[in-house]
């Protein structure tokens, strides 16, 4: 792997814009608080857990640029955090690593020292990222068996952590311990994620593949083709609904329809125990335009109206399994979820 989603160097943060992706592999620069959250709002940084470290640098950014005047620096710095925490809604791994770098903020004595404080959690967040995607891909992969063939949506990999990924992760560690996997990439309209980023990754790793449209994967379950679905979320509520990349509905209950393993790898981070059910998480609309137009071209009538709901919701009941770092969580979710997050620093 020689790409990384997001780094920090030369006191800015470096993201590798995904919109360009598959035809440039351009790194960002970015040195102020504001163009990282357009970044995020834009999708050149996507993926809950690579939200999350980008949220927090963020806030290291906004915190470096208020120390001037330490009157204001305090009201500043919650104004900046209340905006980046709501550039994208669904992710909770946004709110929570702002969160989580305004409280070690708290701890330093003066401003100088809340800058400081920030930096470090935001490093340690990324830290974090990537032992956990690594621990969660293992405890996945160890459950796959030799010649699966897996249909995934969205892109979950490298591109959207800190690390090897989730439900790609997953994919790539099997392969990596020499088991042998073919993989259905959903295209994933209306920003085809799926296509462009998750196939990218494949081919750098070197696990075969296919696209295929997202209308598909009714017709490759019902012909027998698809062994498991494997997927990742946004958010995860604490009675294990899933909120993930629009589609991911339809493909459980096209699972649940066909007798095939429908799993959510996700990282306790995306656990949100304060929203008790699906129906709390808030659904990200996005522009029309998103889904009238591909690539700048239109593909629908001048003035078409679109709705363009970013996520969905997978209601708990349709899951066989949430893959997490600390390892396979069966139904029924709430009770496991509950002691998990109890029991690890999240
Ligand atoms: O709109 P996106 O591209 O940020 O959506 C991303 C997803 O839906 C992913 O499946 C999810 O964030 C998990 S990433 C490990």
């Amino acid at each position: 792997m020689t790409w990384r989603s997001l780094f920090w160097e030369d006191d800015s943060l470096y993201l590798l814009d995904q919109t360009q992706l598959p035809h440039r592999a351009h790194t960002l620069r970015l040195r102020d608080w504001t163009e990282v959250v357009q970044a995020i709002r834009d999708l050149r940084v996507r993926g809950a857990p690579a939200l999350g470290a980008a949220g927090a640098y963020a806030l290291a950014l906004a915190a470096r640029s208020f120390v001037q005047d330490p009157a204001t620096f305090w009201p500043r710095l919650r104004e900046a955090a209340a905006v980046i925490r709501t550039a994208r809604p669904t992710a909770v791994n946004l709110s929570w690593a702002v969160d989580r770098a305004l409280r070690a903020a708290q701890t330093a004595s003066d401003a100088h020292g809340a800058a400081a404080q920030v930096l470090a959690e935001a490093h340690r967040i990324v830290e974090e990222d990537e032992r956990t995607c690594r621990a969660l891909a293992e405890a996945g992969a160890r459950e796959l068996r030799d010649g699966e063939r897996i249909l995934t949506v969205c892109n979950t990999g490298s591109l959207a952590t800190l690390g090897v990924g989730t439900a790609l992760g997953i994919l790539r560690v099997a392969w990596e311990s020499g088991k042998r996997l073919h993989v259905y990439a959903c295209e994933t309209r209306p920003l085809l994620q799926g296509s462009r980023l998750t196939a990218w990754e494949l081919q750098q790793v070197g696990i075969p593949f296919h696209v295929v449209v997202d209308a598909a994967a009714g017709w490759l379950m019902a012909r027998g083709l698809v062994d498991r679905v494997v997927v990742g979320a946004d958010r995860v509520a604490a009675n294990g609904d899933v909120a993930n990349k629009v589609g991911t509905y339809t493909l459980a209950v096209l699972a649940r329809r066909h007798d095939v393993p429908f799993w959510v790898a996700a990282p306790l981070s995306t656990v949100d125990l304060d929203t008790s059910s699906g129906e709390a998480i808030p659904v990200e609309e996005r522009a029309a335009h998103e889904v009238t137009h591909l690539a700048g071209v239109p593909v629908a009538p001048e003035g078409a109206p679109a709705l363009n709901f970013a996520f969905d919701v997978t209601p708990a009941e349709l899951v066989d399994a949430l893959v997490t770092e600390a390892g396979l969580v069966r139904p029924p979710f709430g009770p496991a979820l509950r002691s998990l997050k109890g029991g690890v620093r999240v």
